[in-house]
């Protein structure tokens, strides 16, 4: 049996800074409440035709292939988690096949949400751990802002979530003691709509129902998001599975080096810090610039985090996520 070690990163956000005094053009909303229940200054929006959640997605792979220093046919299987796909079918597991040109590898939707890196990441290394695999790509990518509601109607919503897509390429690792250590994952579907964007879904049915005489009041092709109830849930479950991790390895909090949480809401990750007495240095932030970006946030974070030379060799580098689901999960790596 191997590891597997995360070889190679990048990110890629759009261009297009769309900030809070922006937003506030469009809705009744305002930089100070964002700011105050978020820690969001500012997101990145893909401004129309220039990108797609694939097109993303194939410029941070792109990144992370080449500094994995493999070449890009040296990918066995690939691993994509977007809410935000191009197309309701097929996913963007096989755009970015085509679209890098890749070997006829194998190529697999997530659909997790806020939770879909860490869900990837789990996948990746089961299969380089039963030794199916050795180079697996996996993708976190979202392409938000086409699909909400940017009136004051949405705004609990659409203030905060961004564009943006993150990518990994994992490898196989031959020391027991490095690489990824053990992946944590949960569900609760009793909570699925709490955080949900219901229509188009054949749960719809007909199609006539999703474009048919549409009414100015169905919000259902909208995300919906139960704020203060999503957040008690996260709070509980981030801190949970966390604990988990790190029991399972026999560590404790104070063996973290550096933590990577959802960038779901400042307060969330702010409260994890506090909870386990971790300092600034141990836990890497980064929605400030670019708002919740759900499967990409992680692999951003990660990237932009190591990219400054916050993640090193050696380090206890912890996974975090909750979202849409609910789903929830962690990784714990000794880098
Ligand atoms: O990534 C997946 C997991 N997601 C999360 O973990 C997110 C968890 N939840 C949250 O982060 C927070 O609940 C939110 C940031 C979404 C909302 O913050 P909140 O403190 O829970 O606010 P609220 O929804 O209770 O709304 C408070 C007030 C309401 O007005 P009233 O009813 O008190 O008059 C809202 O209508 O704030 C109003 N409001 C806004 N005001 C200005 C809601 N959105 C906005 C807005 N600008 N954008």
């Amino acid at each position: 049996m191997y590891n597997s070690k995360i070889a190679g990163l990048g990110f890629f956000v759009p261009e297009n800074v769309v900030t809070n005094d922006d937003l506030s053009k469009i809705m009744d909303t305002n930089d100070e409440w964002i700011q105050e229940r978020t820690g969001i200054k500012e997101r990145r929006h893909v401004v129309k035709g220039e990108d797609t959640t694939t097109s993303m997605g194939v410029k941070a792979a792109q990144k992370a292939i080449e500094r994995a220093g493999i070449d890009k046919n040296d990918i066995d299987f690939i691993v994509f988690a977007t809410l935000s796909p191009d197309y309701y079918f097929p996913g963007p597991g096989v755009l970015v096949q085509r679209d890098l040109g890749l070997k006829t590898v194998g190529a697999l939707d997530i659909r997790n949400q806020c939770s879909g890196f860490v869900y990837g990441v789990s996948v990746a290394d089961q299969y380089i751990k039963s030794g199916m695999y050795k180079n697996v790509l996996v993708i976190g990518s979202e392409l938000h802002s086409h699909g909400l509601d940017m009136t004051t109607r949405g705004r609990g919503v659409s203030v905060i979530f961004g564009d943006g897509a993150g990518a990994a390429v994992l490898t196989r690792e031959e020391d027991p003691k490095k690489g990824v250590l053990s992946t944590h994952l949960h569900s609760e579907g009793e909570h699925a709509e709490e955080l949900s964007l219901i229509a188009p879904g054949m749960g719809k049915r007909w199609v006539t129902d999703i474009i048919g005489d549409a009414d100015p009041e169905d919000t259902s092709y909208y995300p919906y998001m139960n704020g203060q109830f999503v957040f008690k849930n996260a709070v509980v479950r981030f801190s949970e599975v966390i604990m988990e991790g790190l029991q399972t390895n026999n560590l404790t909090p104070a063996d973290i080096d550096m933590l990577i949480p959802h960038q779901a809401n400042l307060r969330i990750s702010q409260f994890i810090q506090k909870k386990f007495g971790l300092s600034d240095d141990q836990v890497f932030n980064n929605i400030m610039k670019y708002g919740n970006t759900t499967a990409a946030s992680i692999p951003i974070a990660l990237t932009e985090a190591w990219e400054a030379g916050k993640v090193k060799e050696d380090d206890l580098v912890v996974l975090a996520a909750f979202g849409s689901g609910f789903t929830w999960g962690s990784v714990i790596i000794r880098w």
